[in-house]
């Protein structure tokens, strides 16, 4: 790994979801090393219920804009990456959301210390969405489609905004 990486805390404040990409493609290295941050998040009693689908099938990005109603970031971007939760290996029901989520936000931070961009786009809990993406990729019974990531290099850049807020802290009690 580059010397360059950036550290967590700048990684965390500069990350930003990003709907416009370059036409550039993104080393498979790269794709892998984000891959084994999702895999190095923490799930309940570290069950891992997760699978990682990757797509860059112009016609398959397609397809998922026609089935997502907010998945407009995927027209640029030149690599999706669908998040799934596996039923069978989740600690009890419930907990693959929760799993997974951790496992997204991992892996957008590492794709962020990597000079690279994404834009997360849920599919839980629409179970109409759900459906169209199980037929269309065919999914085991017990995967479900939690969300995808859009993968990039952004044309765009955002500023880091101001989120820090007093009002949301409460001490010892409400
Ligand atoms: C559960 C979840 C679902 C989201 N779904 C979408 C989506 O469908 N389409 C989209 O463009 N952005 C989606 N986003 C991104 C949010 O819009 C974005 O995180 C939010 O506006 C804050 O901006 P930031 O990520 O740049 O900090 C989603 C984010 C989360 C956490």
């Amino acid at each position: 790994m580059s010397a360059e990486i950036k550290n967590t805390i700048d990684t965390i404040y500069d990350r930003r979801s990003i709907r416009k990409y370059l036409d550039k493609s993104v080393n498979p290295d790269l794709v892998q090393e984000i891959l084994r941050a999702g895999m190095f998040a923490p799930s309940g009693i570290n069950k891992q219920p997760w699978h990682f689908v990757v797509f860059d099938k112009k016609e398959m990005v397609q397809k998922v804009k026609e089935m997502h109603p907010y998945a407009s970031s995927l027209a640029t971007a030149p690599v999706c990456i669908m998040v799934c939760g596996d039923t069978n290996l989740e600690m009890a029901p419930g907990f693959y959301q929760v799993d997974c989520s951790a496992a997204i936000e991992n892996m957008l931070l590492a794709a962020n210390a990597l000079g690279l961009d994404t834009c997360w786009m849920g599919i839980y809990p629409w179970t109409e969405v759900m459906d169209s993406f199980s037929k269309t990729f065919e999914l085991p019974q017990n995967v479900k489609p939690f969300a995808l990531i859009a993968l990039g290099y952004g044309a765009v850049k955002a500023e880091r905004p101001k989120r820090f807020d007093e009002n949301k802290i409460h001490y010892n009690k409400w």
